[in-house]
């Protein structure tokens, strides 16, 4: 496995990849990283001749400067886990390699990005366009894997394809969750054993809205039920929301439509979760 820190060390090894007709795959993380990453890692190792894993904690998608430090690392245990994957190439550029200046480009995806995560989260989505597009010229990827879990920044990043004509094809893999429900995140790893019970309420929360919508009741009342039971398990409910995944809308009533999903995000111990399922017809 070879470790690159440099964009132009990268860009040569890759360019004699292409040079001899190898593909190559790349799958964008931030680190910290867990089995959800590895199902992405073993997938682009199935369908192309190169992997390539890069870990960069992008500063300019955190509006939280707080979240940002407490971002957790631990390239020690990432690389052992990147090494038994049998991973070609970890890219882990410094934040100067990435951004030698501030970056003046901004990037707007609405109406994508003012529901959700978006409304939440100031320029998130403009920072997630920003790196991701550098990574997609740096690297020049095939095909690029996400994980459903970020299910928004998937929509966008697949906009941001068509957009921009990145002669690129997504693959968004499914959420892996533990034995309890819950699902895999870098952020987890902060949790206590307490918060992880805790946290698992979200991915049962959003079964109970699916079985619920599908029986009739109120979104309404679905997402007071939602609140309570956070509250119950002290987590800090900050939206449960049904969407079209097509047109990308927040929905009032639930109508058996294709193309739904029931999205989640809430605080556990000052730990920020999101979750979120496709609902099956
Ligand atoms: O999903 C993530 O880990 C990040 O948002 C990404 C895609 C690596 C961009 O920094």
């Amino acid at each position: 496995m070879l470790f690159i820190k440099k964009i132009e060390d990268l860009k040569a090894v890759l360019t004699t990849k292409r040079g001899v007709g190898k593909t190559v795959g790349l799958v964008p993380t931030m680190g910290a990283l867990h089995q959800g990453h590895l199902s992405l890692m073993e997938r682009s190792s199935q369908e192309n001749d190169c992997t390539v894993v890069s870990i960069f904690v992008n500063p300019i998608q955190f509006n939280n400067s707080q979240d940002l430090d407490n971002y957790p690392s631990n390239m020690v245990a990432d690389v052992k886990m990147l090494e038994a994957a049998k991973v070609d190439i970890v890219f882990a550029p410094a934040r100067q390699e990435v951004y030698p200046k501030s970056p003046l480009t901004r990037m707007t995806f609405s109406p994508l990005d003012s529901i959700l995560e978006g409304a939440f989260r100031d320029n998130h989505f403009s920072g997630v366009g920003v790196v991701v597009s550098k990574l997609f010229n740096i690297v020049g990827p095939n095909k690029a894997y996400f994980g459903q879990k970020d299910l928004q920044q998937y929509l966008i990043i697949k906009q941001l394809v068509t957009d921009l004509n990145f002669p690129i094809e997504l693959v968004c893999a499914p959420i892996v969750r533990d034995d309890n429900g819950l699902a895999l995140s870098s952020r987890n790893q902060r949790l206590s054993d307490k918060g992880i019970k805790q946290a698992t309420v979200l991915s049962r929360i959003l079964k109970m809205a699916e079985q619920k919508a599908k029986e009739g009741v109120p979104l309404t009342q679905i997402k007071k039920d939602a609140a309570e039971l956070c509250t119950d398990n002290n987590v800090q409910l900050e939206y449960i929301e049904f969407i079209d995944t097509g047109e990308f809308c927040l929905l009032k009533e639930y109508k058996g439509y294709h193309n739904l999903a029931i999205c989640i995000a809430g605080y556990v111990e000052d730990i920020r979760l999101i979750d979120n399922i496709l609902i099956q017809e």
